[in-house]
């Protein structure tokens, strides 16, 4: 007891100074521990134990006694059909690893001990979208290995090598693994393509012998678009959530709990009142999906929003857009043909937004793309000029966009460039200064105008409707 005692200090000091060499491995993967001799030498004893109970040697080479001996029966046969003894190295390699085969393992070679451990980890992290494979932990199955995949108590697959049967169950569970099992005759492992949030949980393969468990993390991300004021529901993929699916919204990056359903039959909890109060009544969290929906957004619900379940971590990035302005067209220079030269006459244009972020400002002739640009951030002003000759059509047009809406300004050629009829020399930069300044006062009065003129429009309707109704 005390030999042992004093044993067990000694290992965790050899932890503290880090002298230790330590394997990850994910169950039902295989790992080979390293003696790090290239050749046993004839006078080698190498001896591997297990942890720290009396008789705890799994393998063992003795090479005066020519003894390459491994022990699969000691520690309740936890090790059993699962070594093999390289007889060359004396390294060690443990099969379809399980929870139970992690922890410390000791090398002796020679009276000198070496600290070697194993971490097994029976979670695996998954991308949505990716494919998984859940090994079964054999290599090939013999006769009497019967086979069961469950998730969550559900059977979705099952082999019965003596019966000659291999069946995927994928229709259970709302159909979620529909088209997506693949079941290998010769190893049992089960490989989920597709990964949706539906399959984030925990699977349990259940052999002759015994149950062990995977867990399966589903992480990703989303990109979710939505203009001020209209309303957005971020998806939680689930079609119906299940007994066990505890779902929690957060915002930001401080991970402020905004939403939670404890589970499918309780009542879900809103917590609009923190954060500025900002999702006063807007928030809604459906409890049959666990998705849920912001109404009447403003700028101030951009951001990240995280959805977490036991198993289920998705990133939603909300970017919510304001109303794009129109852009606005102003006369930049204009060249009247000279006496001497050719008859051609030019006007330059600038296409210009303020305030804007996100988006692109682009020149189009009928349909066809002339020039473009595009800011990622935030913009004071933004402009694109374009030159027209006057003789041409009025087919150019400036669209402002971004990814779920856009604005158009049409040109009107004759309107907004000054007449060059007659006089032969045109523009100067002040006499352009001036045109700008005029051309913003015709805007206001357009402005004006069109204002007037809706108006008018408007009544002209309503008299129409009433003349329309009296016939
Ligand atoms: C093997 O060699 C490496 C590097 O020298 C060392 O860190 C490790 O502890 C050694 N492992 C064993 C089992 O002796
Ligand atoms: C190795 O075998 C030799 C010869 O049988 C024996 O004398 C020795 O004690 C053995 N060593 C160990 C550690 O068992
Ligand atoms: C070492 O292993 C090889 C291959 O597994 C085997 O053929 C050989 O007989 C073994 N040697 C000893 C001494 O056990
Ligand atoms: C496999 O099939 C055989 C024959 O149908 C049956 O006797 C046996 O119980 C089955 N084994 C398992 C684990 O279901
Ligand atoms: C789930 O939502 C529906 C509609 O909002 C409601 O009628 C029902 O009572 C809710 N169920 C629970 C358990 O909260
Ligand atoms: C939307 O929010 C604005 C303030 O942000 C509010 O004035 C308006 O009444 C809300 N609309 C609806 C339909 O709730
Ligand atoms: C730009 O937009 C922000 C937020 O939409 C607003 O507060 C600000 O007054 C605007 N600035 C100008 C010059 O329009
Ligand atoms: C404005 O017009 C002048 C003269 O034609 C030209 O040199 C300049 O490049 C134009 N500005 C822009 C932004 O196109
Ligand atoms: C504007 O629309 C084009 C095509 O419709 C698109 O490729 C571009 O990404 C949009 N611009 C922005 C800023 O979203
Ligand atoms: C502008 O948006 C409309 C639909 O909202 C779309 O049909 C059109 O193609 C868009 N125009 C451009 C230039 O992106």
């Amino acid at each position: 007891m005390k030999k042992m005692f004093l044993k067990l200090v000694l290992l965790i000091l050899w932890h503290l100074v880090g002298g230790d060499d330590v394997y990850f491995v994910m169950v039902g993967d295989s790992v080979t521990l390293s003696s790090n001799l290239t050749e046993i030498k004839d006078e080698d004893q190498i001896q591997w134990r297990f942890g720290y109970e009396d008789n705890n040697a799994i393998a063992e080479i003795n090479v005066t006694a020519n003894r390459f001996s491994v022990f699969d029966d000691v520690l309740d046969g936890r090790f059993r059909d699962r070594l093999k003894l390289d007889n060359k190295t004396g390294s060690l390699t443990i099969t379809n690893i399980r929870n139970k085969h992690g922890g410390d393992y000791e090398l002796q070679i020679n009276q000198m001990s070496t600290m070697v451990i194993v971490e097994v980890s029976d979670e695996m992290e998954m991308t949505m979208g990716d494919s998984v494979t859940l090994k079964s932990g054999f290599t090939v199955l013999k006769n009497d290995n019967g086979i069961q995949w469950r998730f969550k108590d559900t059977l979705i697959a099952e082999i019965n090598v003596t019966a000659n049967r291999f069946s995927v169950f994928d229709d259970v569970l709302d159909g979620r693994f529909r088209d997506r099992l693949k079941l290998d005759k010769k190893t049992g492992s089960l490989t989920i393509t597709d990964i949706t949030s539906e399959h984030a949980g925990v699977y349990k393969l259940q052999t002759n012998s015994e149950i062990n468990t995977v867990h399966l993390i589903v992480v990703g991300e989303k990109k979710v678009f939505v203009k001020t004021e209209f309303s957005v529901t971020l998806n939680s993929g689930f079609t119906q959530m299940m007994d066990d699916d505890e779902v929690q919204w957060l915002f930001s990056n401080e991970n402020f709990p905004i939403a939670e359903s404890i589970n499918r039959d309780s009542d879900v909890v809103i917590f609009d009142d923190v954060l500025d109060r900002r999702f006063r009544d807007s928030l809604k969290l459906d409890n049959k999906t666990g998705s849920l929906t912001i109404t009447n957004t403003t700028v101030e619900h951009a951001g990240k929003y995280l959805l977490k379940t036991s198993h289920l971590f998705i990133t939603f990035r909300l970017t919510v857009y304001a109303p794009l302005p129109v852009p606005v067209l102003i006369l930049n220079s204009s060249q009247c043909p000279s006496s001497s030269s050719s008859s051609v006459q030019y006007c330059s244009v600038l296409c210009s937004v303020v305030n804007v972020s996100a988006v692109s400002l682009s020149w189009y002739k009928g349909n066809s793309l002339l020039s473009s640009i595009s800011v990622s951030d935030l913009s004071i002003s933004l402009s694109l000029p374009l030159e027209v000759e006057y003789q041409e059509k009025n087919t150019y047009s400036c669209v402002i966009n971004n990814t779920i809406s856009n604005q158009t300004q049409h040109l009107d050629i004759s309107q907004l460039c000054p007449t060059c009829s007659g006089s032969v020399h045109c523009c100067g930069p002040t006499e352009a200064a001036i045109r700008l300044v005029l051309s913003a006062l015709v805007g206001v009065a357009t402005v004006i105008i069109v204002l007037y003129d809706i108006r008018s429009r408007r009544a002209e309707q309503d008299q129409a409707h009433i003349h329309a109704s009296q016939t």
